[in-house]
């Protein structure tokens, strides 16, 4: 089966073609940031108009890479959720028109399935049931996935999530929006030790995450020094660690309560190397498997949508026609299609 997926819940437009047995044939992502920037955040309405110019563009040039023609194209995925109820009705209304136009089936895909199903763009794939530390702009949360459809939230943050905080806190730093990947970058000539931050929720058993005070902390310490570019350097490094610090303890507490040997990271915030260190280290010394998508299927992307969303087609499921998105959505909501636990897409 070949699927064509379509990601439109934020700031990325994107079109990907996934073959069950050729794998990812095409993708293309038109990043919306320079949009954006001047604001400092994503604005909604500005968001749906470049996804309604983007997206018929990109599917054009997808499908032209991708050496596919429609009759070629057995089912269409869609994010119908959580996200920008704007944004996503553009990629809904695109999905379900293809499909209706094409006579193939689609399916609505939840944006945060495509992230924990990420992992399975890439050779080898992880191997269910897993541990997902899912890190991203929106969320923060451990998830023991048993199969498709079928989550179990361990743990969550209580405020901000580890991007949001990142983004926060890059933007007191005079760095660009979304400041998770340039804070890092920064951090890389911080000198260790030299400002020290709080890391919170570790003196708490429970699986839960807050970032809003360490961003107060980073906030007051910028404040009360002259931030030459050595300081800001370190300020970074020391709130980087401490994200970092924080994710890793409990992702080890939740490998330990469940005794999964899997571990998969997921979200855009996965995109971080010292994360992506120091899980690898913690993995190692635990003899756990660590599975993390390229960086680029981290961050938002159609690639993963279309991954999730093979799997829901392959396990027959079948949305009705009527476009339906979902600007909230919790992940518990999911269900698992009938059949789903039948075996492995691909
Ligand atoms: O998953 P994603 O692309 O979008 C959401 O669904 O939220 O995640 C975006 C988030 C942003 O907050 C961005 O700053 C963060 O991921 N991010 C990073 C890195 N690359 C992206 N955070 C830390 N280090 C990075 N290298
Ligand atoms: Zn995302």
């Amino acid at each position: 089966m070949r699927v064509l997926g379509i990601e439109s819940s934020c700031d990325e437009s994107a079109v990907a073609v996934l073959d069950d047995r050729e794998g990812l044939l095409a993708h293309r992502l038109f990043s919306q940031t320079e949009l954006h920037a001047t604001y400092g955040g994503v604005v909604p309405e500005l968001a749906s108009r470049d996804h309604v110019r983007k997206l018929l563009p990109l599917l054009k040039e997808t499908l032209q890479e991708a050496a596919s023609a429609a009759a070629d194209i057995g089912g269409i995925a869609y994010t119908a959720g959580p996200g920008l109820a704007g944004a996503l009705l553009t990629g809904a209304a695109l999905g379900r028109s293809l499909a209706y136009a094409w006579g193939v089936p689609a399916v609505a895909v939840h944006h945060l399935e495509g992230h924990l199903f990420a992992p399975f763009l890439e050779r080898p794939a992880p191997r269910l049931p897993f541990l997902a530390l899912l890190v991203s702009g929106g969320h923060t949360m451990l998830i023991e996935v048993a199969a498709l459809g079928e989550y179990r939230l361990l743990g969550e943050s209580l405020d901000d999530a580890a991007g949001e905080a990142f983004d926060k806190t890059a933007k007191l730093l005079g760095l660009s929006y979304p400041g998770g990947a340039p804070l890092s970058q920064l951090a890389e000539r911080g000198r260790t030790g030299v400002i020290r931050l709080p890391r919170p929720m570790l003196d708490r058993a429970d699986l839960d995450f807050s970032f809003s005070g360490l961003k107060t902390a980073a906030m007051l310490a910028i404040r009360d020094r002259a931030l030459d570019e050595q300081a800001r350097a370190d300020l970074a490094l020391a709130f980087e660690t401490a994200i970092v610090d924080t994710l890793v303890v409990k992702t080890e507490r939740a490998l330990e309560a469940t005794g999964l040997r899997t571990l998969v990271i997921a979200g855009g915030v996965g995109a971080n190397r010292s994360l992506r260190e120091r899980l690898r280290l913690l993995a190692d010394t635990r003899g756990v498997a660590l599975y993390f998508p390229r960086v680029e299927f981290c961050t938002d992307n159609a690639a993963m949508i279309a991954a999730a969303g093979l799997w829901r087609l392959k396990a027959g499921q079948r949305d009705p026609l009527p476009i339906e998105i979902h600007a909230r959505w919790p992940l518990g909501e999911l269900l698992a299609p009938d059949g789903a636990r039948s075996g492995q897409a691909h």
